[in-house]
């Protein structure tokens, strides 16, 4: 059992949360590769997707983890749901509540309505992105793929780098790989960097190329150009030349050492092709990941016993 009722971000989580939910989603990454992936583990049990932003590989992997565990799924966006005729949103999570349902899975715009929905309903909620505030499955997704890519997480020297202040991504993952022992630095552009120098309490820099050859993994974060206001950046072109991942860049990384990026990619902004599509890039194994890790968080929320597991 997870210390938490909600998966609300990553801060709440203890190291023995984490590792519960990693554990279990080793069990759930073999389901995935049977031939018959599917296990009794929710039966019975109904998850509303409430996706009011879009969305492909959160929603597309939480989807295909119900149907995996044989949960029951509603899913709904904000245009086809009454919030277009000016129902609130404490209004709609109250309706669809009270038809008994056990989780709301909940993708939004607006920081902060994963934990509005907490104060509508009983049931379960898990954040599944909100603004800049967190992604705390893609954080696990994450932390799932560099474990099992070094058989450990403490200790490792990992690389956030990019766009910090526009990423919900870096507000979850930071933490959580403080939490298991990572050593954490934050890497951007001026304008993409926070005023704050105990940031979750790791070092941020401006000079990508100083921090490379120490680094185990290099997370690239998306450059969020649909959460900006005015001209952060001079140009695409610009930012790549300063700050992304390119070739010449990845050849002065560790022999041993990945690099990650949680998706959608702005490729030859932040990432260049030869980076994404290269041998040590974990890109799709994130988006692996995410469908067992997803799994294991619904799984325990909702107080899977090993019931089901091994069917
Ligand atoms: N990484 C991530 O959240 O991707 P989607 O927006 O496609 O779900």
């Amino acid at each position: 059992m997870l210390s938490v009722k909600n998966l609300i971000d990553t801060n709440s989580l203890t190291a023995d949360d984490i590792t519960q939910i990693l554990d279990t989603a080793r069990s759930f990454a073999e389901v995935n590769s049977r031939s018959i992936k599917k296990v009794p583990a929710l039966r019975g049990r109904t998850i509303v997707n409430l996706f009011l932003e879009p969305s492909t590989r959160t929603r597309s992997s939480f989807e295909l983890a119900e149907k995996r565990l044989s949960a029951d799924s509603l899913n709904m966006g904000g245009s086809t749901s009454s919030v277009v005729k000016g129902e609130s949103l404490a209004d709609t999570i109250q309706t669809i509540a009270a038809m008994n349902v056990d989780m709301f899975i909940c993708r939004a715009k607006l920081a902060g309505t994963p934990q509005l929905i907490t104060e509508n309903t009983d049931a379960v909620v898990i954040n599944a992105g909100d603004g800049k505030h967190q992604h705390p499955t893609q954080a696990m997704l994450d932390l799932y793929t560099i474990r099992e890519n070094f058989g450990h997480l403490d200790g490792l020297k990992v690389a956030i780098v990019g766009d910090l202040a526009h990423s919900r991504v870096v507000g979850s993952l930071a933490p959580a790989l403080k939490t298991m022992g990572a050593d954490v630095t934050l890497v951007g552009p001026p304008t993409f960097t926070v005023d704050d120098p105990t940031w979750f309490g790791c070092p941020q820099t401006c000079d990508f190329d100083s921090v490379i050859p120490d680094m185990d993994v290099i997370y690239m974060l998306r450059v969020q150009l649909e959460r900006m206001e005015g001209a952060a950046i001079p140009s695409r072109r610009e930012y790549n030349r300063l700050f992304g991942l390119d070739g010449v860049r990845a050849s002065r990384m560790k022999e041993d050492a990945i690099v990650c990026h949680p998706g959608p990619m702005n490729r030859g902004m932040e990432i260049n092709t030869e980076v994404a599509d290269a041998a040590r890039s974990r890109i799709l194994d994130q988006v692996s990941a995410g469908v067992a890790t997803r799994m294991a968080e619904m799984y325990l929320l909702l107080g899977g016993e090993n019931n089901g597991i091994d069917a």
